[in-house]
């Protein structure tokens, strides 16, 4: 197995089977110390460098609250009207990250420039792990989401899946190339307007992902293991910030999971992720079911970050 010390975690298609286990296995080890919310000194001489150039609560928060659970540092912005990214000058990825990598050890970047941390990797010298660029990927995101159902479902082979949303999704996109290295149908659900790109579907058809497509959730809820919903009502991604202005609609109840369809339709013991935030296609009663596992996804999410971070800085082998 290559070893992750001095890593980029870029993409999830660069990622092998092998990997992935690595992975689950040291956060499976991490997750003790914030389940009883504990630091440790194991990073104790690293900084991580956020460097947000739109919008995050959980990414950059839970990069952060691993951190200093490892007992590291944290610098770094959240919005990159404070930086010379932002103002007259537009400074460039290359010359922003070629003065980040003095600051720090780990450059975690959000951008809404597809493969903008690709394109700081080029010039640093440090590890740069991809909170989300533009329409791209979110591979730590998936990453925790597939250690969530790991260890609520004690496997991953075998399971199938059902992904409701807008297919343009970075999340969506790391999925499809996670999934690739299990044995786990999937079923994607979204409006034709959101459906995946003939170009991403070629891509996936290479690593031979098995897939089928369907305009409503009620066509495949019922053999789902795991439900993953993102919105269909959202922001513009390849904006650096896209505000809301007056009323935004609904969605439509193709791409809507709620607590009667679950009650009705849905497996027993199927479990129901959602990456967050979220406009109306889970409706807050579904918080209360036996399907919903969101917040322990959002929990997971610090304890992969401390799994990624003690890795990549090589405080793990
Ligand atoms: N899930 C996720 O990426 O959330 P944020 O946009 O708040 O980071």
């Amino acid at each position: 197995m290559r070893s992750f010390t001095g890593r980029d975690i870029l993409s999830l298609k660069d990622f092998e089977r092998n990997e992935f286990f690595r992975v689950f296995e040291i956060a499976e080890r991490m997750e003790p110390i914030a389940r009883n919310r504990r630091n440790t000194d194991l990073l104790k001489d690293k900084t991580l460098v956020t460097a947000f150039y739109q919008p995050s609560t959980r990414t950059r928060l839970a990069h952060e609250a691993a951190m200093i659970r490892l007992g590291g540092s944290v610098t770094g912005f959240s919005d990159a009207k404070m930086t010379r990214a932002g103002d007259f000058y537009q400074e460039t990825i290359k010359d922003t990250v070629k003065m980040l990598e003095f600051y720090g050890d780990v450059i975690v970047m959000r951008h809404f420039q597809q493969g903008a941390p690709h394109e700081a990797a080029k010039w640093a010298s440090v590890p740069i792990i991809n909170g989300g660029d533009g329409w791209g990927e979110h591979p730590t995101q998936i990453l925790t989401d597939l250690y969530t159902v790991l260890r609520e479902k004690g496997r991953i082979d075998g399971l199938k899946w059902l992904a409701v949303g807008d297919m343009r999704m970075r999340t969506m996109h790391s999925l499809a190339y996670g999934l690739t290295q299990f044995d786990c149908p999937i079923t994607f659900v979204s409006p034709p307007n959101m459906s995946l790109t003939d170009e991403f579907k070629a891509d996936i058809a290479k690593y031979g992902l098995n897939y089928r497509e369907a305009e409503h959730v009620e066509q495949a809820i019922a053999d789902a293991d795991v439900i993953l919903v993102e919105p269909v009502v959202q922001p513009d991604y390849t904006k650096s910030r896209d505000e809301r202005t007056g009323e935004v609609g609904w969605t439509p109840s193709n791409y809507k999971i709620t607590r009667e369809l679950l009650t009705t339709k849905a497996k027993s013991d199927a479990i129901l992720l959602h990456s967050l935030p979220r406009m109306d296609e889970i409706p807050p009663d579904v918080d209360i079911t036996r399907w919903s596992r969101y917040w322990q996804e959002a929990f997971n999410g610090v304890v992969m970050r401390m799994a990624l971070l003690a890795l990549v800085l090589g405080a793990v082998e």
